[in-house]
């Protein structure tokens, strides 16, 4: 079934999709083309009627009233049977459109769920956002709207050329013939697949233009602290010249030919006079003729709103379809392979065993390529090197947010894909360096460790991290909703959360990439005692940027261009003399660089 539902694109897998409801969709496909069928009665009604009266005259006397009374109501009962059928086919497709889309978001969640957890980093909540807001909701609108239309659009047509002929072959055929001449001119230019192709540049121009208006607003405080306002506008300047580059020569490809197509279809009644007076000068039944020529008269008037609806159903499909294809290329993510039989940690230990791993497949840059090394339970592994060497790589991949290329990583000796995802995800936390807080209360934030924890364990977690102090300086202490007015906390406050959220959690393996990164002299000796409960009989694997936090690792491993370059303590590394040695010389450099800075401006002032 899974497989299947990859496969279809476009129309197809819209339809598809509406399938989901499919008695609804069915019903409300039946009504809407009965509908569509019945909005013609009162035409004919009409023509019946005038047919009488000219047939009674010159004497009204002649009239027979009562028939012609009768199809007065017909024509009436067709217009309510219009609106009544149409109402029946609007309320099942609604039916079926909000069934349909509460199993697509439904899908949608759950298939999130199961992803790798990196996706979710790599991807971006803003974007995911946008499809299930956005996008699905589309789905809603074709479903409980267009579907039917279209349905209408097409029926209605075929009605009409079956009436056109019917009545008077001769008035039907010049009426066909331009219809026929108006299509032509339509799609002389572009054929079908000119046009598809010309749409998809249109919704790629537009998507651009967006894109660039969204990250000029975003980053418009940096433009203006950097005085950058004409360089930074050039990027949105330049995708709105490229749309209308691309958009005004489009339309104006369709200025003849679009022109020609309204002007003619809304005029068939040029085709429809010639032959009313070839045929007015041979008939001798003025009578009937005279209401044939009445008929089409009036009749002529619907086609040009019939064929413009079945123009407007198509472009609205189109948009439609590139929002089905941003949920489908997420649906298309392969989910977290789980182990049939989960198996346990034997120890807490964590060894990578000649890892590595590539954020894209198809390409060939590794960004961990055979990484070895073991991080042991009551031990500080510590993680150094360059920007960019890898490091944050190794601290995702431990509680499995990506799967490895090759090689293993295990806990206990036990491959992490053995474990069941959420068995691994409690034996492991992490802090990372941007933390999310929830909107919801700091005692609820802190909680998120672990939803067991009393009132008590969590003010004693908040101690432990050190943030006791400054939340019971917010408004409403512990109870203080997170985002609300007023309400700000420092970087460096928002991380103690964090580690405060990991001590209630209480996981033997735990993770932390720069999580002294926000602080400063005074700051950071608050996050040091905090973490000495965190990581007290713990395995942990500490990536830092700050080398006097790793100084007293018990293992120091070097990672640069992804590949472990050297490993070992803080002695040994520098008696080697190696990478570490060069950081470290330059880490003390600077730092006693800015401490001699500072006594400076201290001077000075
Ligand atoms: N989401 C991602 N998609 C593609 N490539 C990525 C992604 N994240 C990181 N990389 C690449 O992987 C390599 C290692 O990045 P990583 O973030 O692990 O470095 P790092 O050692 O943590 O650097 P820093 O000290 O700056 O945090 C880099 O070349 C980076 O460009
Ligand atoms: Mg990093």
């Amino acid at each position: 079934m899974k497989s299947e539902q990859k496969k279809k694109t476009g129309t197809a897998r819209l339809l598809q999709l509406a399938a989901t409801k499919k008695p609804l969709v069915i019903g409300s496909l039946i009504l809407s083309a009965l509908a569509s069928i019945v909005s013609f009665v009162p035409y004919i009604a009409i023509y019946l009627i005038v047919g009488e009266i000219l047939g009674a005259l010159p004497d009204m006397a002649n009239l027979n009233s009562t028939l012609t009374i009768q199809y007065g109501w017909l024509a009436f009962g067709g217009v309510v049977g219009n609106i009544l059928l149409y109402w029946g086919a609007l309320v099942c497709s609604h039916l079926a459109a909000f069934g349909t889309l509460y199993e697509l978001k439904v899908n949608f969640a759950t298939h999130l769920a199961k992803v790798p957890l990196g996706f979710h980093v790599m991807v971006g909540s803003g974007k995911l956002r946008k499809i299930t807001d956005e996008n699905i909701e589309k789905v809603e609108g074709f479903i409980a709207h267009q579907l039917p239309d279209l349905v209408g659009a097409f029926v209605a047509p075929v009605v009409m050329v079956i009436i056109l002929v019917a009545v008077d072959w001769r008035f039907g055929l010049a009426a066909l013939l331009g219809v026929l001449l108006a299509f032509f001119m339509q799609f002389s230019i572009y054929g079908n697949e000119g046009s598809k192709a010309m749409m998809a540049k249109y919704q790629k121009s537009i998507e651009e233009m967006n894109n660039a208006s969204v990250e000029y607003i975003r980053g418009i405080s940096v433009v203006k602290a950097f005085k950058q306002t004409v360089y930074s506008f050039r990027r949105l300047h330049d995708t709105i010249k490229a749309y209308t580059a691309m958009v005004i020569p489009y339309t104006l490809s369709w200025e003849n030919s679009f022109s020609g197509f309204t002007t003619l279809v809304n005029n068939i009644y040029l085709f429809i006079l010639p032959v009313a007076i070839w045929v007015g000068m041979k008939t001798t039944d003025y009578a009937s003729f005279a209401s044939t020529v009445i008929f089409y008269l009036i009749f002529v008037q619907s086609i040009a709103t019939i064929l413009m609806r079945i123009m407007y159903v198509n472009g609205n499909a189109m948009r439609i379809i590139g929002g089905v294809e941003a949920m489908d290329q997420v649906l298309a993510e392969p989910e977290l392979i789980q182990p049939a039989q989960p198996q346990a940690a034997g120890s807490h230990d964590v060894s990578f065993r000649e890892v590595t791993f590539s954020y894209d497949k198809a390409k060939e840059t590794e960004a961990l390529s055979g990484v070895s090394f073991r991080a042991k339970r009551g031990e500080i592994t510590a993680i150094v090197g360059p920007s960019g060497g890898g490091k944050s790589t190794i601290a995702h991949l431990i509680p499995r947010f990506f799967d490895v290329t090759a090689g293993e990583i295990a806990i206990g000796g036990v491959d992490i894909r053995q474990m069941d995802t959420h068995y691994l995800m409690d034996q492991v936390s992490f802090v990372f360096q941007d933390v999310f807080l929830f909107k919801q209360s700091v005692m609820d934030n802190i909680r998120m460790g672990n939803q067991n924890a009393n009132d008590e364990q969590v003010i004693e977690a908040a101690k432990a991290a050190q943030c006791h102090d400054f939340i019971m300086k917010l408004p409403k202490g512990y109870q203080t909703v997170i985002g609300t007015r007023g309400v700000h906390l420092s970087g460096g406050e928002k991380q103690r959360i964090a580690i405060a959220r990991a001590i209630v959690k209480d996981a033997p393996i735990v993770v932390l990439d720069e999580a002294t990164a926000f602080a400063d002299p005074e700051n950071e000796h608050l996050i040091q005692k905090a973490f000495e409960k965190l990581m007290r009989n713990k395995t942990v694997v500490m990536i830092a940027h700050r080398l006097s936090t790793v100084r007293g690792a018990n293992n120091i491993i070097v990672v640069e261009g992804g590949r472990v370059t050297e490993q070992g303590t803080h002695d040994e590394l520098i008696q080697k003399g190696g990478k570490y040695h060069t950081m470290w010389q330059t880490y003390t450099e600077t730092a006693s660089w800015s401490m001699a800075n500072k006594k400076e401006v201290r001077t000075h002032a």
